[in-house]
């Protein structure tokens, strides 16, 4: 970052190397997305014991599984005979085994070696030793959070805490009951752009005038780019004559159960480091994942969520996806124009903050200070 003698109005953004060195990408991958609690899957993308997803987290590929138990459970994907991937695909399901394609070492849905070609002639084999290495993982909000820490740091502090800090208490989001909803529709956007062009994006409404229309509409609070979503509490409310949270403002679904009425024609947005954005209107929630792939690409998972009873009887959505599905454009274009202006000259030393974008700042330091770790 450089300190400038800038007016008093503008802080710095971070340098645009931050955005383009492979080094510095290396560096996020080992200090942040290895190193804190990273959503990967959606628990119900796991129907049945033997359903697995391969989620890449940081520089390792990880195997999460729904095991005998009912539970889920994650392991680096790596055999431990030669070190061959066990699975290539990007999901499915096993019967009752992961075998390896290379000398088929063979480990159940909790991990264990349980048959290895010859194994029964090397009894000095530990089985429980040498199975898969095992990966922590919890479940929140209805979403598995894997942490490849040695020691990983606490949920409660790290994930629960960011949601807390937005909106005041964790019962806020508990209202909202997203363990319990379906998936109505699920879109994946492939963006050319630094992960942390599209966090800085999402802190911030200073763009919302300019690139999203509809969503100024439904929300004419976020015109003045101002309502930023780190006042603690606040939901940006509807415009008087907005019915529901739609492309067009026409009306929604029922409000779910759980959701209060101080709650009700409110829209709040949060940001949980370092890849997770949560949208909590009164009928839906959407909740955006987001891949680093590389320093200039990552990739975007969005799922909508509804009540169950609104999935099930195959209600129309479009007009309630529409909304966001657009605002996620706007926004992972405007990324993608920045993108390669970060490696411009005229970004060698950043640019600026204005002060309705100053926390951002915040995130830039916090950044900073874990790569020094
Ligand atoms: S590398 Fe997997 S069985 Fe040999
Ligand atoms: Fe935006």
């Amino acid at each position: 970052m450089t300190t400038t003698d800038l007016p008093a109005s503008l802080i710095p953004t971070l340098s645009g190397q931050y955005y383009t060195d492979p080094a510095i990408f290396a560096l996020e991958q080992s200090h942040v997305f290895e190193d804190m609690w990273f959503c990967a899957v959606r628990s119900s993308d796991l129907p049945t014991p033997g359903s697995f997803k391969k989620v890449q987290v940081g520089s390792e590929s990880v195997l999460v599984v729904r095991s005998r138990d009912g539970q889920l459970r994650s392991f680096l994907n790596i055999c431990r005979h030669r070190g061959a991937q066990i699975c290539t695909e990007e999901s499915g399901a096993v019967k009752r085994a992961f075998q390896c394609p290379y000398h088929a070492w063979t480990y159940d849905l909790e991990g264990k070696l349980v048959a290895a070609p010859n194994l029964t002639k090397m009894p000095d084999v530990d089985r429980v030793q040498y199975g898969l290495v095992p990966v922590a993982l919890r479940e929140w909000l209805g979403y598995a959070w894997v942490c490849l820490a040695k020691e990983p740091p606490s949920f409660e502090d790290e994930v629960v805490g960011e949601i807390v800090e937005r909106l005041g208490s964790v019962e806020a989001i508990d209202h909202y009951q997203l363990d319990s909803l379906s998936v109505g529709r699920r879109i994946t956007y492939d963006v050319k752009a630094n992960w942390k062009l599209i966090i800085e994006n999402f802190m911030e409404c200073y763009h919302c005038a300019t690139i999203h229309p509809e969503l100024t509409e439904v929300l004419p609070e976020f015109a003045d780019g101002y309502a930023a979503q780190f006042f603690v509490g606040h939901g940006a409310e509807f415009g008087d004559d907005v019915q529901g949270f739609t492309v067009d403002g026409s009306e929604g679904f029922d409000r779910l159960p759980g959701v209060e009425e101080d709650q009700d024609r409110r829209y709040y947005a949060i940001t949980v480091k370092p890849t997770v954005f949560v949208n909590l209107v009164p009928d839906h929630v959407i909740f955006h994942r987001m891949f680093p792939v590389s320093a200039d690409r990552t990739i975007v998972e969005c799922d909508w969520l509804y009540s169950h009873e609104v999935v099930e009887s195959g209600r129309d959505v479009t007009r309630s996806v529409e909304l966001f599905h657009r605002v996620n454009e706007q926004d992972f274009a405007a990324c993608e124009r920045t993108q390669p202006a970060m490696s411009s000259r005229a970004y060698a030393n950043g640019g600026v903050l204005v002060p309705s974008e100053h926390h951002i700042g915040a995130f830039h330091d916090w950044l900073t200070q874990r790569l020094a770790r």
